[in-house]
């Protein structure tokens, strides 16, 4: 079957929706209605006119045809030249075939009329198209200029420093914000090369950059590196970089640098302060442990002890009074048990006298005797003595994801792994419960109020090292936390 072509319709319906085509088809039809017409005589100027042309009456009328044929071809392109040309082909070829004294000439002149619209028409048409493109040339490249203008004054007045450097690292042109950055000024950074500012690893990490940005990899933007100012002081500065491309090849890297080193000293000063409180916390809970353990403790050993020897003595006790003590006997001892769990709790004896791996056993044993989720403990690699900050961390963490477990999972099982390479020291603690959707970042539960988590992470960076959460629904979680050795 075969698929009709709408274009030729749409484009003559297009047509006859214009007043243009009915104006054309007038003035052809009162050409045509003219050619026919012998009675009809010339104004004297006009007979005047064909007579100093050497034309004859009808001679004249064919050339006439020529008007509608451009004008069509102006308003509707080599089409509207065509299909006009035909009907005024239509028109005159009549009178030159059966009416005319010199047919020849009269067929001649038709079809000269023809050929000649046409050339006429597309010309018209070609110049019309070529004035068309020349003025969006003009609107375009106007454009162009307005946004080299806006971004020039943006580069001029911009708060951040913003460069260019050709693939050598030749400054091409830097603005003025550059120069509180670095301390040199525009001209003097003008004739610069970045590697003079730039630190022996920031250099290492540039070249890393620059080859990943030529090679189409991704790169995480922005970045930090490290600089050294006109007068040695170093400054930190938050990058983006991009390729600038000149026909389609690599010729500069543009470089967007906000000087992030104050922002940076208070980040610093706020970790120190942070781990200062932890460590004071943790020095804290020692004591008081160290203390209800050498004090309560023994206080309500020695008072349970003293009641149970009164209660179980034969010292001629009535038997209300015996039940009294023993009952007296009992609460000392809850209260010493209870006593004895919060001391543990503060902070566990065998982390300090044993170390972390017994620190880390005693947790899996009291989440087992609390939650009935059964907790084990393995070891891979050989055990590495860990400072006292590293470990006491590594069993927070444990003890908080541990504590994740009870509350959230449902698990049933729960395995702590210890792993000690060359390398790294790892500890995960996984469950087989029911998971959960991870947020983009981990630092993002805070803002709702779950702060294990995010302590988690705070207390690994702390001693330099990193965490990390797997979880899915249904398909349990771990927590990885690793440490560099
Ligand atoms: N082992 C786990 N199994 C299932 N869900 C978990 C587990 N650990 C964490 N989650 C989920 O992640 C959320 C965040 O945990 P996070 O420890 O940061 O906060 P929290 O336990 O809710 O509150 P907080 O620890 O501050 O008392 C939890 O609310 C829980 O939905
Ligand atoms: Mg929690």
């Amino acid at each position: 079957m075969a698929v009709t072509d709408y274009s030729a319709i749409n484009w003559l319906t297009r047509a006859f929706r214009r007043p243009g085509f009915w104006f054309i088809l007038v003035i052809l039809a009162l050409i045509t209605l003219l050619h026919y017409e012998e009675a009809l005589a010339y104004p004297a100027f006009l007979s005047q006119l064909t007579a100093n042309l050497s034309l004859d009456r009808h001679a004249f009328e064919r050339i006439l045809c020529m008007a509608p044929i451009v004008w069509a071809g102006f308003l509707f392109g080599w089409r509207g030249a065509f299909i006009t040309s035909l009907a005024a082909l239509a028109a005159m070829l009549p009178r030159a075939i059966f009416i005319s004294l010199y047919p020849m000439d009269a067929l001649f002149e038709t079809g000269a009329v023809f050929i000649l619209g046409n050339v006429l028409a597309a010309n018209f048409h070609w110049l019309r198209k070529e004035r068309e493109h020349r003025t969006q040339l003009e609107i375009t490249q106007q454009e162009l200029r307005t946004s080299e203008q806006r971004y020039r004054e943006l580069f001029a007045s911009a708060q951040d420093a913003i460069w260019l450097h050709d693939l050598e690292g030749n400054i091409i042109t830097i603005n003025k914000a550059a120069e509180k950055l670095t301390g040199y000024s525009v001209e003097e950074l003008g004739k610069m090369n970045v590697k003079s500012f730039l630190s022996d690893e920031s250099l290492d990490l540039a070249q890393q950059i620059r080859s990943k940005i030529l090679n189409n990899e991704p790169v995480e933007q922005p970045y930090e590196q490290r600089i050294f100012r006109r007068d040695g002081s170093e400054a930190f500065i938050q990058l983006a970089t991009s390729l600038i491309l000149s026909d389609g090849k690599p010729v500069a890297f543009q470089h967007i640098a906000r000087d992030v080193t104050e922002q940076r000293r208070m980040n610093e000063n706020l970790r120190f302060y942070l781990q200062q409180a932890i460590r004071a916390q943790e020095e804290e809970r020692k004591r008081i442990s160290h203390e209800l353990h050498d004090d309560t403790i023994q206080a309500l050993v020695v008072l349970s002890r003293q009641l149970d020897a009164l209660a179980s003595g034969d010292k001629g006790l009535s038997e209300d009074t015996r039940l009294h003590l023993e009952e007296l006997w009992q609460q000392t001892d809850n209260i010493l048990r209870g006593v004895r769990r919060f001391s543990q709790d503060l902070r566990p004896a065998a982390l300090d006298r044993l170390g972390m791996l017994p620190g880390l056993e005693w947790l899996a044993a009291n989440l087992t005797e609390h939650s009935g989720i059964a907790a084990e403990v393995n070891l891979k690699g050989e055990e590495r003595r860990l400072s006292e900050e590293a470990a006491i961390a590594l069993f927070r963490i444990t003890q908080e994801a541990l504590r994740n477990v009870w509350r959230h999972s449902g698990a049933t099982k729960a395995e702590i792994t210890v792993e000690f390479d060359e390398s790294k020291t790892r500890i995960t603690i996984s469950d087989n419960g029911k998971g959960f959707n991870l947020p983009g970042k981990i630092g993002d539960l805070a803002k709702s109020g779950k702060l294990g988590l995010t302590g988690m992470q705070e207390r690994a960076q702390l001693i330099g090292g990193t965490l990390a959460v797997q979880s899915q629904p249904h398909k349990g979680t771990s927590v990885t936390v690793e440490l560099p050795a």
